[in-house]
């Protein structure tokens, strides 16, 4: 049967393996195992959402939801240079294992657990980031973008990567009605866009 890397499939063999990444004077290394996404190089997308959210971004940011994290890059590498804590959920086991290393690994202020979409979410946040499993269908990936307004606070911003041809503009389009969207950046067919609750 064919597994996607959100499945939870615990008889999966480990290799585990480290992977580097070095933003300015800040060097990372994160485990790595079969099972997860991008599990052998950082990937494209979530690389470019983390520089221009570290370019661009201009609000102090105190707390940061990362959700699909994955093995933890983009929460870890942002609460790392940010000084801000972060929570990162996935609902991949194998996944959550391995940020809860990486955490420890990078010496960043931070939890990670098992979450599917929101279902173990408590708090709220001043920023939510993902990248989204576009490999899990539309309806989740629409879920955890509108749903984050729940999850943010007044203020809060929501920062995504999408493909264009995975479907970014119509998606756009279609958290509209709860956000103010901006494309922020576009490189190699990726848009990053960041989405502002509107004032209700
Ligand atoms: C495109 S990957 C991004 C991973 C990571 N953020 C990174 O940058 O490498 C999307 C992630 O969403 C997770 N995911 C899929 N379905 C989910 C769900 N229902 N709830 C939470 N996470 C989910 C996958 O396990 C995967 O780790």
């Amino acid at each position: 049967m064919l597994e996607h890397y959100f499945t939870n499939n615990e008889a999966l063999k480990s290799e585990l393996k480290i992977i580097d990444y070095k933003y300015k004077e800040h060097v990372f290394h994160f485990n790595s195992d079969n099972g997860v996404f991008s599990k052998n190089k950082i990937d494209f997308g979530s690389r470019l959402l983390v520089e221009t959210f570290l370019n661009q971004n201009d609000k102090k940011i105190e707390k940061i939801l990362d959700v699909g994290c994955g093995y933890g890059f983009m929460g870890i590498v942002l609460s790392k240079i940010l000084k801000c804590s972060a929570t990162l959920i996935d609902v991949n086991k194998r996944a959550v294992h391995l940020t809860k290393m990486n955490i420890k690994e990078n010496r960043v202020e931070a939890e990670s657990f098992v979450s599917d979409i929101y279902e173990t979410v408590t708090e709220k946040y001043d920023c939510i980031i993902t990248n989204p499993p576009i490999r899990a269908g539309k309806e989740v990936v629409l879920n955890i973008l509108k749903n984050a307004s729940i999850y943010l606070q007044e203020e809060g911003i929501l920062w995504f990567v999408i493909r264009k041809d995975q479907g970014a503009k119509s998606i756009k389009k279609e958290i509209e009605k709860i956000y103010e969207t901006n494309i922020v950046k576009k490189d190699k067919g990726f848009y990053i866009i960041n989405a502002k609750k509107k004032l209700t």
